[in-house]
């Protein structure tokens, strides 16, 4: 293999920079040459290449967002999509891909496998919702931002005697708010994957007034309730006084952390050996501490289940 292309699709997570940095500084260390392909599979289509060297990644891993622009493509969904991402690939000599994003964009690595284009795809969502790697690229940093942006909150809930609830991202997961939960000492935690009622929600939270408690964090998923709606349902039902804090996008940004640094630049290298050593069709995932390849296939075909008993656990040690 002579000239690959590197892409970040979908929803932007911290650490995607520090992936493209490795694919390309991997890359130019076995002598082959990259292009980046600026907004994912949308540029795919419009051919937005560009040639990245050793320079081109400097000063970058400690970045947010992404270098190499991201989109959302419903475009790429379709047959024609496809196959026309294909021929501008091949037009351009391109022998095999790597991309860094969600399931979506490992739909999209899967699409263009099947058509014979040697892919490699990398977990890059703040969701951590990909079956087949115990994390992704982006998790981390948004779980600490997560956290730090609750533990703010509490001080202030404290202060007031009020509870909050906090809206975390994840719109078919709740990853990200159950280990924001766990972490922050979360009273309630919503998601999307546990069925609920807001009955039994105010029952808890009337059980702790009855202690004294006047203070509550409630965390929940952005796919499990909107957290205006429930803010409201809450202070009507209990009396409590209630407000709403919905911590959205700045969740995507800021610099990644140490964990993520580190896990995308494992990633990022590990999916260019794949490439080299003529294994593809993959997701270059992380299990049991060791970078393993798994099908894309099986990637897309499931989703990771959220572990029931952590939520248990941390629901017995908020009580
Ligand atoms: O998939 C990552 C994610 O941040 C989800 O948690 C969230 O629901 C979604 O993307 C938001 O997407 P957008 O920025 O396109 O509105």
């Amino acid at each position: 293999m002579r000239r690959i292309a590197v892409m970040t699709s979908g929803g932007d997570a911290p650490g995607m920079n520090a992936a493209v940095r490795a694919v390309v500084r991997r890359a130019v260390a076995f002598g082959v040459e990259v292009i980046g392909i600026r907004r994912g599979f949308y540029g795919l289509l419009r051919e937005e290449f560009e040639p990245l060297g050793t320079e081109s990644v400097h000063d970058i891993i400690h970045r947010g967002g992404t270098i190499l622009l991201t989109a959302r493509c419903a475009e790429f969904l379709a047959p024609q999509g496809q196959a026309a991402g294909l021929a501008s690939l091949r037009g351009r000599g391109i022998e095999g891909l790597v991309c860094v994003g969600g399931d979506g964009s490992l739909r999209g690595c899967a699409a263009l496998e099947s058509l014979g284009l040697p892919v490699v795809g990398i977990p890059g969502t703040i969701d951590n919702d990909l079956a087949g790697t115990e994390a992704t690229i982006g998790f981390d940093t948004a779980l600490n931002t997560a956290v730090d942006a609750v533990d703010r909150v509490r001080d202030t809930a404290t202060a007031h005697e009020r509870t909050f609830v906090v809206e975390v991202m994840g719109r078919h997961s709740g990853f990200l708010a159950l280990a924001a939960g766990l972490a922050c000492g979360a009273e309630t935690i919503l998601v999307p994957e546990i069925p609920w009622n807001v009955d039994v929600v105010c029952r808890g939270l009337r059980r702790g007034l009855e202690r004294g408690l006047r203070q509550n964090i409630v965390i929940v998923a952005e796919g499990a309730a909107r957290a205006v709606d429930l803010g409201a349902q809450i202070e009507q039902a209990t009396g409590l006084e209630t407000r709403v804090t919905i911590l959205g996008h700045v969740q995507r940004g800021g610099s990644p952390t140490a964990v993520d640094r580190n896990l995308a630049s494992q990633l990022g290298a590990a999916a260019v050996e794949f490439l080299m050593e003529g294994h593809h069709g993959l997701m270059a995932a992380v299990q049991g501490n060791v970078q393993v390849g798994v099908p894309l296939r099986s990637v897309t075909a499931s989703r990771r289940h959220l572990d029931p008993s952590l939520h248990e656990l941390a629901r017995i040690l908020s009580a």
